[in-house]
């Protein structure tokens, strides 16, 4: 959860927008790579100069003639000059049938650029020539506020609560409860002695506890046919089935993880209170969602200040385990890293507006997927009651709309599907001032930064290699259909 109080809510260039020049096909410098004995070229440290300003990356494409042992002799070039060759890629000249043009992405200092060039030139046919837009110093990431790359950073930043533990407001339910207070204590410490990767701790949760779960399960699952949305619908019965979704029971959040991550990847991670929108949104990017794991006072279990587990068990986890809902959290997420603080502010907006209090329209007819509205049978009949103002998901007009925290929202916004929702938000990031984009990395859960050359052809070469495979999947097709 994150706060929304106090800095909530008053908001690189993509992949599309990038000329990266060139189109090769890998598969000519393969061929060329195996049929001769290339020497690895070594990434060299005596090459990099202590003067950072100095340091340059260039892109030189050159032709070579189809020749065995041509392309060795040119690489072997910038291997004698210390040069490091961080990436090269061939293809067929398009203006002599006979040659091969070769691209190769180099980063050393200018001093050895310029004399590898000179060099090139006395051996090969030099095309064309770019380190104007590859100096490193065009990318200024000092203003650009710190973010977790990796999905371990998360622990630098999870533990930003704004609020800990038993620090309650004079008027929350639980103020003057000393055993509630020392309860929530508790809880808190779980979550801050947390560390990625640890199982999440296993709670014995109390009489009082599952009995104040108890009335908001059976309350909110009257009101789930005629409101939630289809794909909420679907999941629960799955978590009841995987993660003892019962009225009895209080599900445990290292079972809600495992089934999550089965489903979209998502994990849950327990947290002590209020994160900022930064940190909060942080999480999603990686797919990680912050969750609290202590319960509602029980004097009132149909009401609560803050989010508790029952509004992230029964509000938001459903949703997660769907697929495209997972993707739209997740963009939000990346969209927020290493944005300005007022971009931030207006992706908060949006998610709040959405995954906190969205409607959806299914078969003619309005549904909550918001975790705000599912978890407040109150707040949930508002909404669709027909009384309450309802208007089109618009990240530009979301956005600036104010978000209440103690009343029902003045305004709900509709969309048709998280396709469509996730669509707009994805123009909407683009507008966002950043000097790069990132990209998730599954495989190291990770971000990778995109604002150079090597950078984007890394997920080139990542996306040549999917088409690969929908190309292969199309012909085996094709092949038993007998087209
Ligand atoms: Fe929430």
């Amino acid at each position: 959860m994150y706060s929304n109080k106090g800095e909530l809510p008053r908001r690189g260039r993509s992949f599309d927008s990038m000329n990266i020049g060139l189109s090769f096909d890998e598969k000519h410098l393969n061929n060329e790579m195996n049929k001769v004995a290339f020497p690895k070229i070594e990434e060299n440290k005596d090459n990099k100069t202590d003067n950072k300003t100095e340091r340059s990356r260039a892109a030189i494409v050159f032709s070579l003639k189809n020749e065995v042992g041509g392309l060795v002799k040119a690489l072997k070039l910038f291997q004698e000059n210390h040069v490091n060759l961080v990436h090269i890629e061939s293809r067929k000249s398009k203006r002599r049938n006979s040659e091969f043009e070769i691209f190769v992405d180099c980063d050393s200092n200018h001093e050895q650029l310029n004399e590898i060039i000179q060099l090139l030139r006395k051996h090969v046919n030099v095309v064309d020539m770019d380190n104007s837009t590859l100096r490193e110093e065009d990318v200024d990431m000092e203003h650009v506020p710190w973010f977790p790359k990796k999905i371990s950073d998360l622990d630098k930043c999870a533990n930003r609560v704004l609020m800990y533990g038993s620090d309650l407001d004079a008027d929350h339910p639980g103020f003057k409860d000393n055993v509630y207070r020392k309860r929530r204590k508790y809880f808190a410490d779980l979550a801050m002695g947390y560390k990625h990767g640890d199982p999440i701790p296993w709670v014995e949760f109390t009489e009082e506890e599952v009995r104040t779960w108890g009335v908001v399960f059976r309350e909110l699952n009257k009101l789930y046919p005629t409101h939630a949305c289809r794909e909420y619908l679907k999941n629960l019965p799955l978590l009841t089935k995987h993660c003892q979704y019962r009225e009895d029971n209080i599900p445990q959040l290292e079972d809600v993880s495992r089934f999550l991550r089965e489903r979209t990847g998502f994990t849950i991670r327990p947290v002590a209170g209020y994160l900022s929108p930064r940190d909060f949104l942080a999480g999603l990017a990686f797919r990680v969602f912050h969750c609290t794991q202590y319960v509602r006072h029980s004097s009132d279990p149909l009401y609560t200040p803050e989010p508790d587990t029952c509004h992230e068990l029964l509000g938001h986890v459903p949703l997660l385990a769907e697929p495209s809902f997972a993707q739209f959290s997740q963009e939000i997420g990346l969209a927020s890293l290493g944005a300005s603080d007022d971009s931030v502010q207006k992706l908060a907006t949006c998610y709040f507006f959405t995954v906190e209090f969205g409607l959806c329209k299914q078969e003619g007819k309005l549904r909550a997927y918001g975790a705000g509205l599912l978890s407040s049978i109150s707040e949930l009949k508002h909404a669709l009651s027909g009384n309450a103002r309802i208007t089109p998901f618009d990240p530009n007009v979301t956005s600036k709309q104010e978000c209440l925290i103690t009343t029902f929202q003045d305004v709900y916004f509709v969309s048709d599907s998280f396709e469509e929702a996730k669509v707009k938000m994805r123009e909407f990031a683009k507008t966002i001032k950043r000097p790069f984009t990132v990209r998730y990395n599954p495989y190291t859960q990770s971000v990778d930064v995109l604002k150079d050359t090597m950078s984007i052809n890394s997920v080139v070469e990542e996306l040549r290699h999917e088409l690969d495979i929908v190309g292969d999947a199309l012909s085996r097709l094709n092949e038993q259909l007998g087209v």
